[in-house]
């Protein structure tokens, strides 16, 4: 890890005594970004706990780094944090390891696959969402989290879904998941990083029981067909491969759809119009399955998950380790130096994006397109090796829920739209609380 004089180079603000700068930006991490591009342009250096780290902004760093020609950054080493509850996982690898890894992976992936998990999905979130409260106030951020995660069940592992493994299961998920954005990396007793690896041990030990049986059985799940998949020559993954790469699979999955949805629902309700011409192209698919044709039609839709990604993406910051030296827009930047990409402000660019802070789905339309100013003007799901290997499974659950719920509901917020917090993972302060109304008692009554 080079020295602050390795770096003495880069401009940066001035340092607060030893907390560094993770209070200034952990308090508004947006805002603190923007100033500091705007008075020390896009390479600057910061510290955050404890560690010392050059922010490369804007899309041309994110092209740079993510396509990464020379093979100079590292994901494994920029993801370091996530080892201890993650180890193994796609996202802690590198080149050769991670390519052929990854094309393992994309067997699950395939379009027949997906077309399984979409017939459990549909089914699974009828059923969920029936049992949604109506006519009264809930928070939506925690039922879309619960409904993720029961789905979770159903769809990756192909449990019953309301069955105590999976219960189990989902604890311990969310353990592992609050325990990969903690502060203090120690698991000592009772604290969240000594939940997490609890959790982490009991679901490694579950899927390594569960290996065998699937691998006889097969399954329209993720699971199961992890267990099978092979790459084009025939590789396919051990037991400790398959529990590694399954266990970051949901906790990638997770919380990154459910934080879409309240974006999309809290966008819904602050602007009726909106809320309307989804409504329309619900009700414009007929009462047909929700299968590939229908969701393709889906364009609207589309506009408004796309927005809610821009406004709020999921994965706002995308780590990187340099491994080499390497010198970027006049900056000679050390082997060893942690590197932070920032989509989360790049898509609130105004050079890129008219009005960047506006809710404006139109923007996406192929007369505007503004996503495509740039390369990486949109990014969202990251981009180069690693780029989200999820983004057409999460575009099809995004559908499925709008159409599910505006088929039967519409979509209230009693006290408006709730503030962000962007770090360390985007949620909404306070939860959302929402009011589902019956379509035909709104229908009845206009
Ligand atoms: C709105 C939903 C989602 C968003 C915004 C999102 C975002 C991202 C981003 C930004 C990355 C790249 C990180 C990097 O380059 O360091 C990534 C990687 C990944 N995502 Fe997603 N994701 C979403 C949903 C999903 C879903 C549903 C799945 C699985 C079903 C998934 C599985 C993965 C995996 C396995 C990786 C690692 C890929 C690799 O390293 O090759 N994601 N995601």
């Amino acid at each position: 890890m080079p020295t602050r004089a390795a770096l003495s180079h880069i401009p940066g603000p001035p340092l607060p005594p030893l907390v560094g700068h993770t209070l200034t930006i952990a308090r508004d991490s947006y805002g603190t970004q923007q100033e500091y591009i705007r008075r020390y342009g896009p390479v600057y250096k910061t510290k955050m706990l404890g560690v010392w780290r050059v922010n490369l902004c804007g899309p041309d760093a994110l092209e740079y780094v993510l396509l990464d020609q020379e093979k100079n950054f590292s994901s494994e080493g920029g993801w370091d944090a996530l080892r201890k509850i993650y180890p193994g996982g796609l996202i802690l690898q590198d080149f050769d390891k991670h390519r052929m890894n990854r094309r393992i992976m994309t067997a699950a992936f395939r379009a027949s696959a997906i077309r399984e998990y979409r017939a459990r999905m549909e089914q699974t979130m009828n059923d969920l969402l029936l049992s949604w409260p109506r006519e009264r106030p809930f928070d939506f951020y925690a039922a879309i989290k619960d409904l993720t995660l029961r789905m979770g069940g159903a769809v990756f592992m192909g449990l019953p879904l309301d069955g105590a493994l999976a219960q189990k299961i989902n604890r311990a998920i969310k353990n592992e998941i609050r325990a990969s954005v903690t502060p203090i990396r120690h698991a000592i007793p009772f604290t969240p990083m000594w939940h997490g690896v609890r959790g982490r041990d009991f679901l490694r030990n579950t899927f390594r029981d569960l290996i065998a049986e699937r691998r006889e059985t097969g399954g329209n799940d993720f699971f199961s067909q992890m267990c099978v998949a092979t790459d084009d020559d025939g590789h396919a993954w051990d037991e400790e491969q398959i529990v590694n790469q399954f266990n970051l699979l949901i906790m990638a999955a997770h919380d990154t759809t459910a934080t879409s949805l309240t974006v999309m629902m809290s966008a819904l309700g602050s602007h009726p119009e909106w809320q309307r011409r989804l409504v329309q192209e619900v009700a414009d698919l007929g009462d047909v399955p929700l299968d590939e044709d229908a969701l393709a039609k889906m364009t609207e839709t589309d506009k408004v998950f796309r927005e809610a990604l821009r406004l709020v993406p999921p994965v706002p910051f995308i780590p990187r380790l340099a491994l080499r030296d390497f010198h970027w827009q006049g900056f000679d930047i050390p082997a060893g130096t942690s590197l932070a990409l920032n989509p989360g402000v790049t898509m609130l660019s105004p050079d890129l994006y008219t009005s960047p802070e506006g809710f404006d789905p139109d923007r996406f339309s192929p007369e505007r397109a503004e996503d495509r100013s740039h390369r990486f003007a949109w990014t969202p799901f990251g981009g180069g090796a690693h780029k989200c290997i999820g983004m057409h499974f999460a575009t099809m659950q995004v559908k499925l829920f709008v159409a599910t719920l505006l088929r039967r509901n519409r979509v209230g917020l009693p006290y408006g739209a709730p503030e962000w917090q962007r770090m360390p993972i985007p949620k909404p302060k306070g939860g959302l609380p929402l009011v589902l109304r019956p379509a035909t008692a709104l229908r009845r009554a206009a």
